[in-house]
């Protein structure tokens, strides 16, 4: 008996379940979900199973085949990070229902009223599973060590429409069978709803696991892809003009990393208030709206969510403690598609910005340097806490380093026989340096493996990218500190990504009338662009410049991206003898935080409650 991932109540001696159908009725008045759970193990199995659950009421659990119920118990004590073990005692089975509700304290779910939706007439509901929300919906081995096929039938109001993590099946009027199973009373489920199946056939973790229900429209923008909205023709329009590139990619994809084989890759634009910039969704990415903005930056998320489709969604971290294996492999691999359909420079820029928040991240552990490593310990630490650029940038910087050392086309080679070797497996650090040293021998002689993966800090041997582009802006940003602003003509040529370099590269604190001077030339804090704004607003605001607090307050109010949210509230509460700030933060988020998706709610929490 023994927990076989530090976020899970998993145990090592019990079968992974490998096949879930699930029927999920959904009540938006209440904000929650009447849900039955089919579980199929892949061997008879008798004694107790282990499944995590957070906010879920059981209400029972019964044998597939005789309908009769089976003893189960929620534990009582609730661990903060992993939430609630449910136990269920088996003799000799293998498939297993569990009726369940949902609660409004599931966090995965963000449940939007009709007056926080696009067109203000209908609800909305989506999820966001990783890391471990998955537990919230439905109860699971929620370790991405179990890979999981999964059957879904959604039952909602037939105005409504919806999409998965997963192929759909068809949309249908509610049959007697299968109301009955997710919710008894037959009456007040057909009335005025409609259902729509998916199935996932291919075994994923759990936290790719995903659906959105609402007023949801398409438009067609490839042969393998559409993009889903909330439906409205402005943003359906103009959501199709930012990702027609996107078969490009794909093909890029396929030809550096293998065959893509998830057969679709369509997106779906979230609102305002999704907590990522994309989310890796299988066969339906997840992405922010602020990656819309009319030119060809948000090709650089979709780029990354798509390179998931090989490193992540094929091949996964077995655990939270070998993120860096999804997230460093799918960093470099975005970075192979941008350098293929947006050029070299573009692709040193992104390596550029990178670094710089990888040097950035050394600061905010100095106190922790075992979030500095690759392979961590998450024993007692909750992912969303310690999410970090170190997995993606110091990932990619180590991936990087092998491709300099055995050069491109061997390294090419190496990637997609990786990827071969792994596809539909979840795989831990060790396994990858095995791989690693059986194929390109003698690289553990010319690289530091193990510094590389168990030390702290920033090995000697990473890397800034070499390009004129890039040691330009950063010489620029370094001459404002001597109090020089750049100049209308070199800046000209400056798109979001030229803004958000030259922005990170300045000291965290300036003047005050320094901030508003670069702003009353360029006016960055109106840029649409919300990677420069919120660097510049966190300039602004760590420089105590507060003309600008009325922007912030209305960035705050209208984005619930994490990566905006977080440097803006730790800058408003960070420091001594900002009270008038801390007062500022605390009523914003107050005002704020039921616009703001359950997990972004918990993070803004920790950042307020660690300073205020
Ligand atoms: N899988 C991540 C998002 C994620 C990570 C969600 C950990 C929950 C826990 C996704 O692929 C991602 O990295 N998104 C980035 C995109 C960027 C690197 C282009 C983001 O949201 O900013
Ligand atoms: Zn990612």
């Amino acid at each position: 008996m023994a927990p076989l991932d530090p976020h899970s109540f998993t145990d090592s001696d019990h079968p992974l379940t490998t096949h879930i159908s699930l029927s999920l009725y959904f009540d938006f008045p209440s904000s929650i979900i009447h849900g039955s759970a089919l579980l199929s193990l892949p061997t008879p199995h008798s004694g107790p199973i282990f499944l995590d659950t957070r906010s879920l009421s059981i209400t029972s659990v019964i044998d597939h085949d005789t309908k009769s119920p089976l003893p189960f118990s929620l534990s009582t004590d609730i661990d903060h990070i992993k939430g609630q073990n449910l136990t269920v005692t088996l003799s000799n089975h293998t498939k297993f229902l569990i009726i369940f509700t949902t609660t409004p304290e599931s966090s995965a779910l963000q449940w939007l009223s009709p007056p926080q939706t696009f067109n203000k007439s209908h609800p909305f509901v989506y999820t966001q599973c990783q890391s471990i929300h998955a537990r919230s919906v439905f109860p699971c081995q929620d370790t991405p060590a179990a890979r999981i096929r999964y059957s879904a039938r959604l039952n909602f109001p037939s105005q409504l429409s919806s999409v998965m993590s997963a192929r759909h099946h068809g949309r249908r009027s509610p049959a007697a069978g299968d109301v009955a199973m997710a919710c008894e009373d037959s009456v007040w489920c057909a009335e005025g709803r409609v259902v729509e199946e998916f199935e996932m056939e291919q075994p994923i973790p759990p936290y790719l696991f995903a659906f959105a229900v609402g007023e949801i429209g398409f438009r067609e923008v490839g042969p393998r892809t559409r993009v889903y909205a909330e439906a409205a023709p402005t943003v359906l329009d103009s959501a199709a003009r930012e990702f027609a590139g996107t078969e490009e990619m794909i093909k890029v994809g396929e030809r550096l990393f293998g065959k893509y084989d998830w057969e679709r890759f369509d997106l779906l634009v979230l609102p305002p208030s999704f907590p990522y910039g994309g989310m890796e969704n299988p066969r339906m990415t997840f992405l922010t709206p602020t990656v819309i903005k009319g030119d060809e930056t948000g090709a650089q998320v979709v780029a990354h969510e798509l390179a998931h489709s090989w490193t992540g969604n094929l091949i996964t971290n077995k655990t939270n403690d070998h993120f860096w294996l999804n997230e460093g492999f799918t960093t470099y691999a975005e970075r192979r598609i941008v350098e293929e359909v947006q050029g070299k420079d573009t692709a040193a820029l992104n390596i550029g910005i990178g670094w710089r928040g990888l040097v950035e991240e050394m600061v905010r552990f100095k106190d922790n340097m075992e979030f500095t490593k690759l392979k961590t310990n998450q024993e007692g630490v909750d992912p969303d806490d310690v999410y970090s650029q170190v997995p993606y940038e110091k990932g990619f910087q180590f991936i990087w380093r092998i491709e300099r050392e055995v050069g491109r086309a061997a390294f090419d080679e190496f990637l997609k026989k990786y990827i071969a070797t792994f596809k539909f497996q979840s795989i831990d650090t060790d396994m990858f340096l095995k791989f690693l040293i059986e194929n390109i021998p003698g690289i553990e002689t010319k690289i530091d493996l193990k510094l590389w993966t168990e030390g702290t800090g920033i090995p000697a041997d990473a890397m800034e990218p070499v390009s004129n582009i890039y040691s330009s802006i950063v010489s620029l940003s370094n001459e404002f500190k001597l109090g020089r602003m750049p100049r209308e003509d070199e800046v000209a040529n400056w798109r979001g990504q030229e803004w958000e370099l030259y922005l990170e590269n300045l000291p965290k604190t300036v003047e005050a009338s320094q901030v508003s001077a670069l702003d009353a030339r360029y006016s960055l804090s109106e840029s649409k662009d919300y990677e420069v704004k919120v660097a510049f607003l966190q300039l602004a605001v760590s420089s105590r410049c507060r003309d600008y607090y009325t922007e912030v307050e209305k960035t705050l109010k209208d984005v619930g991206r994490m990566k905006y949210l977080r440097p803006l509230y730790s800058s408003l509460v960070q420091g001594v003898g900002n009270e008038e700030d801390k007062t500022f933060a605390k009523r914003v988020f107050l005002e704020t935080r039921d616009c703001y998706h359950p997990i972004a709610q918990g993070v803004v929490e920790s950042i307020l409650s660690k300073h205020v």
